[in-house]
């Protein structure tokens, strides 16, 4: 526990912190900081792959800005809070929403409810940063995808201003109130930190990036803002004498002087988060050790092999195939991986990958086209189905489209490059790029099959 003599916040007292630090600030943070945090909305949803087929849980919703946009998107949205009164905000803002009271790290969910998992600076007020991780990897099902901000300090100026306003006053720290959170304090290098973060929870191809913004607004406001709807530097400066608020304010003042910004009477303060994201092992994973059915030259199963002896002996198993298109009817092409199995780093024009024992191909098709783009609710569109023999490898080959038409979260196991295309542009890199043999010889007799020639085979 803390001391009252010291300034050593556990987890326990952090969170209790928190609880009590959000009281009374919801409408004030409603209509002044959650502004600033609505910038990363749009990038952590996309980083998240959060589609109209996704359900999508809000961690931290606060008033409710990212599960309202998840709304937007058409996603079936579950938001929770700590705080009862921030909850409530953000069931009034999001009456399509299911909004709850929870705490992290309990959350009243079972295991694999979510197809992505959210949350919007909320990482950084948990005491137990380890433990909410944990408990967001259990309600995210395998292959569903986790997004997180947190801010960047220092280069925060949006903030920052107010933290040495006070300290140019020379206040003291007053043993009730933590001087930050413990969120990856003691990093130099945060964005490494927090990547290493979601690594170390298990999640795969975790990945962090900064966020960089202006946010411009009426230097008053921004302080009132801050000063009423935040419980660190805010609560603070709240409960210092009319005269020393008077004073931090000066200080304040002159720090945002000089971003002034072109509106009169406005500031443009320089904003940085960190955006970090990272998947849930997926159900399937890329393993030799998955077992196959063996199918003769007719597609009838003949026995089962795992994937490394089906490689390794050249036995004939199963592919899907999908062509995604985006709302553009450009088609989604990429680069594989360097530890694929078979074609390593070579261009794709198709998604897909082997179909397990027992498993048809439509179905297949559906979780190798989600799992790859990282998206839920695909219909992949049965087309054709081929034989594609070489000398090293034969496998039947089924053949789909399907529209991806929000936005992709390509799975970083397997994509190493991703782009849409249109066909005139795929067309002139078809000599250019080394592409997959077999996705090669399906994208020409796709061609064939549209214009009804009679393919090879
Ligand atoms: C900075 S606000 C972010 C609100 C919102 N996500 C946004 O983008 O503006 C942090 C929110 O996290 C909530 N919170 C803090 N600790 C939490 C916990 N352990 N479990 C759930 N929510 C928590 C707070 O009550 C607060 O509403």
């Amino acid at each position: 526990m803390m001391s009252a003599m010291t300034t050593t916040w556990d987890a326990a007292d952090f969170d209790a912190f928190e609880r009590s630090g959000w009281k009374g600030r919801g409408e004030a943070y409603a209509s002044g900081f959650a502004r600033l945090t609505a910038h990363t909305v749009e990038p952590l949803l996309d980083a998240a792959g959060v589609t109209a087929a996704s359900a999508v849980l809000d961690v931290g919703t606060g008033p409710g800005v990212v599960a309202a946009a998840a709304l937007a998107r058409g996603a079936q949205v579950t938001a929770v809070d700590a705080s009862p009164e921030m909850a409530a905000l953000a069931a009034a803002a999001c009456p399509g929403a299911a909004v709850h009271t929870a705490i992290l790290p309990e959350l009243p969910f079972p295991d694999h409810s979510f197809d992505a998992v959210v949350g919007n600076f909320v990482i950084n007020h948990l005491g137990d940063a380890q433990a909410g991780l944990a408990e967001l990897q259990r309600v995210l099902r395998p292959g569903g995808r986790i997004a997180l901000t947190c801010w960047e300090r220092e280069a925060m100026r949006a903030t920052a201003v107010f933290g040495e306003a006070v300290t140019a006053v020379g206040i003291p720290q007053p043993d009730d109130l933590p001087s930050s959170g413990p969120f990856l304090a003691g990093s130099d290098d945060r964005t490494a930190s927090f990547r290493e973060l979601l690594a170390d929870a298990g999640f795969t191809g975790a990945q962090a990036r900064r966020e960089s913004w202006t946010h411009r607004v009426d230097p008053d406001a921004w302080w009132s803002a801050v000063v009423s709807g935040t419980p660190l530097t805010g609560s603070l400066i709240a409960r210092q004498p009319e005269a020393v608020t008077a004073e931090i304010k000066r200080h304040y003042d002159a720090l945002v002087a000089p971003y002034a910004g072109e509106a009169t009477g406005t500031v443009a303060l320089p904003a940085v988060a960190l955006l970090a994201t990272g998947r849930k092992e997926p159900r399937h994973p890329l393993s030799t050790d998955e077992v196959l059915d063996i199918v003769d030259a007719e597609d009838n199963v003949i026995g089962q092999a795992t994937r490394g002896e089906a490689t390794a002996r050249r036995l004939r198993h199963r592919c899907v195939f999908i062509l995604a298109r985006d709302a553009d009817d450009r088609i989604f092409v990429h680069r594989r991986t360097p530890e694929k199995l078979v074609f390593p780093s070579m261009h794709d024009m198709f998604v897909g990958g082997v179909v397990g024992a027992g498993e048809g191909y439509d179905e297949a098709a559906k979780r190798e086209a989600e799992e790859e783009l990282g998206v839920s609710g695909l219909s992949p569109v049965p087309l054709f189905r081929f034989l594609y023999e070489s000398p090293e490898h034969t496998w039947w080959s089924a053949v789909y489209e399907a529209g991806a038409t929000t936005a992709v979260a390509p799975q970083v196991e397997e994509v190493a490059w991703h782009a849409f295309l249109t066909e005139a542009e795929l067309a002139d890199r078809l000599t250019e790029w080394e592409w997959v043999p077999d996705g090669l010889d399906a994208w020409h007799r796709l061609n064939a099959w549209r214009t009804g020639r009679p393919t090879a085979d």
